[in-house]
Order: structure tokens, then C-alpha cells, then sequence
């Protein structure tokens, strides 16, 4: 059995037109973790050839800013070279060190400007082991063929446990007895306090988060309605009502799981409030926007609303340290100054299991993009996957083409392609730019050769990969 090859040169062997292509270093060579875990989402046969673009050892990876171990040894134990540091880098060391790297992975502070990524030559895919992307030039590097995978969905788990905890304090006003009792005051109350057992609790937008949240409200008591712009299976019991008005006239803690989008901009705004019944509480640990704030200051100094907890803000500062102030949000003193009120930084998703189930789901990202080409969850090319594959089928080769979405090329490509026999194919594009995956089988070496060098002189390329 052969081992898998890539016909993919790189840069300096390409300058020097020297043999452009490399084996692994043993055919048996095989990692569990990258390909046989949920969070593939392709399901692999049971014996999937393991397809590596290079020489897995010549595979360069930069991991900065203290990326979690978990996604250091997924790496690692690929085979690849790993370099691990604690740190982000100033642009100039960064710049220093991306040249010749195939694989980043970064968390937030890292910059991943175009004039950085200008000269990352032999980069092939980014990974930001954390949930937003917006460090990264998405659109310099989709139109470079790098892929950009990110972490969106490993911190549901600890948003729906921190809104749990919040609909408890909330409800029992723990926040301001603890801050009495910081401050020195003994001061018994029940009046006002609940306990959450048969009370209702609408969820606003029933995704990840909203849905695992239902299923751990229902199991102490509470009964669950939603409301989502989708018609969703509801879990347990939980009902799906109609409207959002109809929701929030019924729950007594409401809490928002949506996405920021225009139409979620303020959306519990003055006429929500309106709507609502007379002392409910209102979460929210989605996006800052989502609430209208100073409607909300109205609410509960009208007495509308008698508690709310607030983990997101319109503007948050970038770093640690005395910055909720007004000058961050004009109305930050008016909020401070309200009692029941839980005012969180942002901290919803992170824990040390995100932290750790972030590092899992990002290099396996990576290493599927490495070793097969699936883009699945990229956040800036199409999403593609074939199935894998086998070691029944040696001579079969899967041809990565990343081209510009311009009419024709699908033409010259399948001209290039179609004297072999094609077994699987698919193609999708996104803005500019568009991704092509095709297995092709009983082609040997010249034929690999011969098909990336005409790939490669299509004025559509922007990059051509040839695993086998
Ligand atoms: N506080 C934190 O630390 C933290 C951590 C993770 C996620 N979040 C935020 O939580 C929110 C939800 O995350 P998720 O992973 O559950 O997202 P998701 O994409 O899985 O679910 C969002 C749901 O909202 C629904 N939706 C969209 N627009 C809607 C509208 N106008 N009205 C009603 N429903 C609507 C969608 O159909 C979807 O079911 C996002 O804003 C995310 O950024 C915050």
C-alpha cells in the first residue's frame, strides 16, 4: 500500500523547479483525533485513507497568545512541527515568523492584517482558537486561499449554566444580600424572593445555547416556552409559541440566545418592556445590542422589570481594568446604580472546559483542512467535504482547486480533469471565490504532476493542492 503524497510544491522548491512533490513518512502513520470524533461531521469509513499534503513532519505550525493543550497535542501528535508561544507577537516578529509557516493558530489578540498575511507565503489555513474572527483580514485571506476556521459553538455548555445560576440569584436577589454583606449590613429579607420551581422562562432564540439552556431549566422545575424566527423541534416539554409578544406576556425570566443582526438590534426595546408581565426578570448574555439599556433602566426604576442580568454591552473595553465607565456607554453610572441587577464582563463562555473543548474543535478544523481539504466551518471559503478515501482505492488522488468565482472555469477545469475518471466532485463559492474538490481515480504520478501544472496555469488559480 502506498502512503499518501502531495504534489503540492512549495515555494522554493517551485523556484527551482526541482521535484515538487513529497511522501509521508510512514504509510501507517494515523491519528484518531482527526478523524473520528463528532465534531467531524463527515463520517469516515472505517478504513479512510489518510491523505497528507507534505511530508507530515515538514508541516509548519506557529501556535501564539497560549493556545490551549488540548489543541497543541492534537497537532502535535499529527506529527507536525509545532512552535508554542504564550504570547502574541509585535507585527514586525510576526511578520518574521509567519513567512514560512502553513498553519497559525491564534486567539484574539494577534492581528492578522493583510500586510501580515502578504507575507505568509506558505500559509495555508488560520486558526483562531476562540469565537470571533474579526482579528483576521477574512477577505485578504479567502482571496488567497487561505482558510480561516474559528470556535463558535464550544462555550454553549457555559453560557446556559452562567444564565442557570443568574435566573437563581436573580430571583432570590443574592447579588445585592452579598453586596450588603461585603458592605457590612445584616438584611434578612423575603419579601420579594422566589423560588423558580413552576415559573415559566421564555428563551429568545432556541440555537445552541437557547436549547441546552431549556433542557437544564425544565430538569429544576421551571416550564420553558421560546420563540425563535425558525420553527425548531422544541426538547422535553418546552413550547414553541408564535410571537414574541405572546412570549414575553407569559414568561416570568426572559432571557436572549440571538445572533447580532439588524433585525436583532434592539429588539427588547420600550415596547417590549411594555409587553411584559409586571416583575419579570430579563437576561442577556448574547450580544450588547440586543437590549435597548436605557429602556431598560426605565423598566426597572419604574418597577416593570425586578431583576435583570446583563453579561454583553454595546461597547465593552478591549482589555482588563477601570474602563465600565460612562465614558465606555454614557448610561454605565445610571446602570450601576440599580439594585438586582447582575452586571458580568463578557465572561459567559469562558470557562476552562470551553477553554479546552475551543482547542479540540479548532485543530481538528485544522488538521481535516490539512490532511483531507474539508472546509466545514470555515468562516471565509465555502464549505466542502467529500466523503473519504479508502485504502481500497491507491491510485485515486483529490484534487483542491481554489479559484476565482468567474464564468468558465468549471469548463477548463473539467476539460483538465475530465480525461480521468472523476468519482466524486463538488464545488461551491462564496463572494469572489470559489472551492473545488474531486477524487479522481487510477492516476499515478505523472498524471498528479501533470494535472497540477495545468491547474496551476489557469488564470482563475488561486491554489491548487493534490492529495494522495
Ligand atoms: N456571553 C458570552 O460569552 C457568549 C458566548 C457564546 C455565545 N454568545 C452569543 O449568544 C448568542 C446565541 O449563540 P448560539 O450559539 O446559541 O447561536 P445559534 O446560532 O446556535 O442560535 C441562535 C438562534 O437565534 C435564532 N434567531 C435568529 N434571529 C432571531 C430573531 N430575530 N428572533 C428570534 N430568534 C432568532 C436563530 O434561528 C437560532 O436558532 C449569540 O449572539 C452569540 O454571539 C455569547
Amino acid at each position: 500500500m502506498t502512503s499518501a503524497q502531495d504534489i503540492r510544491p512549495r515555494k522554493d522548491e517551485l523556484a527551482a523547479q526541482a521535484q515538487y512533490y513529497s511522501t509521508s513518512p510512514n504509510a501507517s502513520f494515523h491519528s484518531p483525533s482527526s478523524h473520528g470524533s463528532a465534531l467531524t461531521r463527515t463520517i469516515p469509513l472505517p478504513n479512510a485513507k489518510h491523505l497528507k499534503p507534505f511530508a507530515t513532519e515538514d508541516i509548519k505550525v506557529l501556535l501564539l497568545e497560549n493556545v490551549n493543550q488540548t489543541g497543541r497535542d492534537i497537532l502535535s501528535q499529527q506529527g507536525y512541527q509545532v512552535e508554542f508561544l504564550k504570547s502574541s507577537l509585535p507585527e514586525d516578529q510576526l511578520i518574521e515568523k509567519i513567512r514560512d509557516v502553513h498553519v497559525i493558530g491564534i486567539r484574539s489578540k494577534t492581528k492578522l492584517s493583510a500586510r501580515v498575511l502578504k507575507e505568509a507565503k506558505n500559509l495555508i489555513v488560520i486558526g483562531c482558537f476562540c469565537i470571533g474572527t474579526n482579528q483576521v483580514d477574512l477577505q485578504y485571506a479567502a482571496e488567497h486561499g487561505i482558510a480561516v476556521f474559528n470556535s463558535p459553538f464550544s462555550n454553549s455548555r457555559s453560557v446556559a449554566e452562567l444564565v442557570i445560576a443568574e435566573i437563581i440569584v436573580l430571583a432570590r436577589q443574592l447579588g445585592d444580600r452579598s453586596n450588603e454583606m461585603h458592605n457590612g449590613t445584616w438584611n434578612k429579607v423575603s419579601n420579594g424572593c422566589w423560588e423558580i420551581r413552576g415559573k415559566t422562562l421564555g428563551i429568545i432564540g432556541y440555537g445552541h445555547i437557547g436549547a441546552q439552556l431549556s433542557v437544564l431549566a425544565e430538569s429544576m422545575g421551571l416550564s420553558v416556552i421560546f420563540y425563535d424566527v425558525v420553527n425548531l423541534m422544541a426538547l422535553g416539554s418546552a413550547r414553541q409559541v408564535e410571537t414574541m409578544e405572546a412570549l414575553l406576556g407569559e414568561a416570568d425570566f426572559i432571557t436572549c440566545h440571538v445572533p447580532e443582526l439588524p433585525e436583532t438590534k434592539g429588539m427588547i426595546g420600550p415596547k417590549q418592556f411594555e409587553q411584559m408581565k409586571k416583575g419579570s426578570y430579563l437576561i442577556n448574555a448574547s450580544r450588547g445590542t440586543v437590549v435597548d439599556i436605557p429602556a431598560l433602566i426605565d423598566a426597572m426604576r419604574s418597577g416593570k422589570i425586578a431583576g435583570a442580568a446583563l453579561d454583553v454591552y454595546p461597547n465593552e473595553p478591549a482589555g482588563n481594568g477601570d474602563y465600565f465607565n460612562n465614558d465606555l456607554n454614557t448610561w454605565g453610572a445610571d446602570l450601576r446604580s440599580l439594585k438586582n441587577l447582575i452586571l458580568t464582563p463578557h465572561i459567559g463562555g469562558s470557562t476552562e472546559e470551553a477553554q479546552s473543548a475551543i482547542g479540540v474543535e479548532v485543530a481538528q478544523a485544522l488538521t481535516r483542512y490539512v490532511n483531507e481539504g474539508t472546509t466545514l466551518g470555515a468562516v471565509n471559503l465555502p464549505e466542502v467535504a467529500l466523503r473519504s478515501l479508502t485504502m481500497d482505492e491507491p491510485n485515486h488522488a483529490r484534487v483542491i482547486y481554489i479559484h476565482q468565482n468567474i464564468p468558465g472555469v468549471l469548463r477548463k477545469v473539467n476539460e483538465i480533469i475530465g480525461d480521468h475518471n472523476v468519482d466524486k466532485q463538488m464545488t461551491d463559492s462564496r463572494g469572489d471565490v470559489a472551492y473545488l474538490m474531486a477524487d479522481i481515480s487510477n492516476v499515478n504520478t505523472t498524471h498528479i504532476r501533470d494535472l497540477y501544472t495545468s491547474l496551476e496555469s489557469l488564470p482563475s488559480r488561486i491554489q491548487t493542492r493534490i492529495l494522495y
